[in-house]
C-alpha cells in the first residue's frame, strides 16, 4: 500500500485564514481610489430616480450638496459631474453658458466640497445637443471633428472658470486634448488638469446613462468611439492623448475591456483610470434585486477586478457605498 501523495508545494497555506489572505493580497481598493459620477438636473427641486439605475438620482442643485458631502465623508477621492439641461439645441449651447446647469452645479459643488475631494466635470456635448451626438453635426449628418474642438475649448474655459479641477474629455474627437490644453493655458488656467477618455468604446453598456441624462441619440457613435473589436487601438489612443498633454488617461467601459486597461497600465507614464459604466452598474443591481447574486460581494469584486487589471482609480456609481464598506471592513 503506497502512502497518499504529499505535495511539497501548497499554495493553500497562504489562503488558510482571513489574516493570511489579507497579508498577501496583491491589490487593495481604498476609498480615495474611487470617483463618484453625479447627475445634476436643471429645474428640479427634488432628486429624481433613474429607472434603469436603481439607487442613482438626478440631483437638484440642493440635493447634490448632500451627495457630495456624503462622498467626502466616506473618503471618496473625487466626483465627476454631468449636467441634465432642460433645453437642448444643435450646438449644445447650454454647455458653454456660464448659467448652464453643469457650470452652475460645478460652482455649487466646489463651494460645498472645499478641498475634501477633487471636483471633475464631463466635457462633452451629448448631454446638451438635441441630436445627442458628442459634437457638431454637419449638413451631411457627419460629426465635424474640428468644428467640435472649438466648442470643447470654449466649454473647457467655462468649466475651469466655474471651478472644475479636472476636466473629463469624453467626446472622442481627434486632437481634443491638445485643443483644450492650449485654450486653458492661453487663458491662464494652467492648473486645471485633463482626464482623457482615451480608450472609450462604442458600447451597449452606456444604455442606462442615456436615461440618466435623458438624451436620445440619432444614429450611433461608431464614427468616433472605438470599435469593441480593437485592443491595440485603445492603447494607441492613450499614447496620443499623453503626447497631447493628458494628465490622466482612462479606459471605458471597464469590465469588458480589462485587456485594454492592462495594456495601457503596462506602459502609461500617467495615472490610468477606468469607468465602470451605467450598464455594468445596472446588471449587478438587477441580478441582486432578483436574489441571483450577493450584491455587496459582487460590487466589491467587480471594482477589485478593475483595480487588479491596472486601474489606479475607478469611476463607479457605488463609490460612496463601497467606500463605507471598505472602511468598515465589510467587503470580505
Ligand atoms: C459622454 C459620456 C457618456 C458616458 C460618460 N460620458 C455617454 C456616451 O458616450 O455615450 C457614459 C457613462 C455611463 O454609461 O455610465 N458625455
Amino acid at each position: 500500500m503506497s502512502a497518499a501523495p504529499r505535495p511539497r508545494i501548497r499554495p493553500r497555506r497562504l489562503r488558510q485564514s482571513p489574516a493570511f489572505r489579507r497579508l498577501v493580497a496583491e491589490t487593495r481598493v481604498h476609498p480615495a481610489d474611487l470617483v463618484l459620477p453625479i447627475f445634476v438636473r436643471e429645474g428640479v427641486d427634488e432628486p429624481m430616480p433613474i429607472a434603469s439605475m436603481p439607487g442613482v438620482m438626478q440631483h437638484s442643485l440642493d440635493s447634490v450638496r448632500r451627495a457630495v458631502t456624503d462622498a467626502a465623508e466616506a473618503g471618496v477621492g473625487g466626483v465627476m459631474l454631468f449636467g441634465v439641461p432642460e433645453v437642448r439645441d444643435a450646438r449644445g449651447s447650454g454647455a458653454t453658458d456660464p448659467d448652464g446647469i453643469l457650470n452652475v452645479a460645478t460652482r455649487v459643488v466646489r463651494e460645498e466640497a472645499g478641498d475634501a475631494l477633487i471636483v471633475q466635470t464631463d466635457l462633452c456635448l451629448d448631454e446638451f445637443t438635441d441630436h445627442g451626438h458628442c459634437g457638431l453635426v454637419d449638413d451631411r449628418g457627419v460629426v465635424d471633428n474640428d468644428a467640435t474642438l472649438e466648442r470643447y475649448a470654449e466649454m473647457a474655459l467655462q468649466q475651469a472658470r466655474a471651478g472644475s479641477q479636472l476636466l473629463g474629455l469624453s467626446g472622442m474627437m481627434d486632437g481634443q486634448v491638445a485643443a483644450v490644453r492650449d485654450a486653458l493655458d492661453e487663458a491662464g488656467h494652467t492648473d486645471t488638469a485633463l482626464l482623457a477618455y482615451s480608450g472609450k468604446y462604442a458600447s451597449a453598456f452606456y444604455g442606462p446613462f442615456r436615461d440618466a441624462v435623458e438624451s436620445t441619440l440619432e444614429g450611433d457613435r461608431r464614427t468616433y468611439q472605438l470599435d469593441p473589436a480593437n485592443r491595440r487601438e485603445g492603447a494607441r489612443e492613450a499614447v496620443l492623448d499623453i503626447e497631447e498633454g493628458a494628465d490622466v488617461v482612462m479606459v471605458k467601459p471597464a469590465g469588458t475591456y480589462l485587456d485594454v486597461l492592462a495594456d495601457v497600465a503596462a506602459t502609461s507614464e500617467v495615472p490610468v483610470w477606468a469607468y465602470q459604466v451605467s450598464g455594468e452598474y445596472a446588471m449587478i443591481e438587477a441580478a441582486a434585486a432578483h436574489g441571483w447574486i450577493d450584491r455587496r460581494r459582487a460590487v466589491a469584486e467587480s471594482v477589485l477586478g478593475i483595480r487588479r487589471a491596472g486601474a489606479d482609480a475607478v469611476l463607479t456609481y457605488w463609490a460612496t457605498e463601497l467606500a463605507r464598506w471598505i472602511t468598515a471592513g465589510d467587503t470580505e
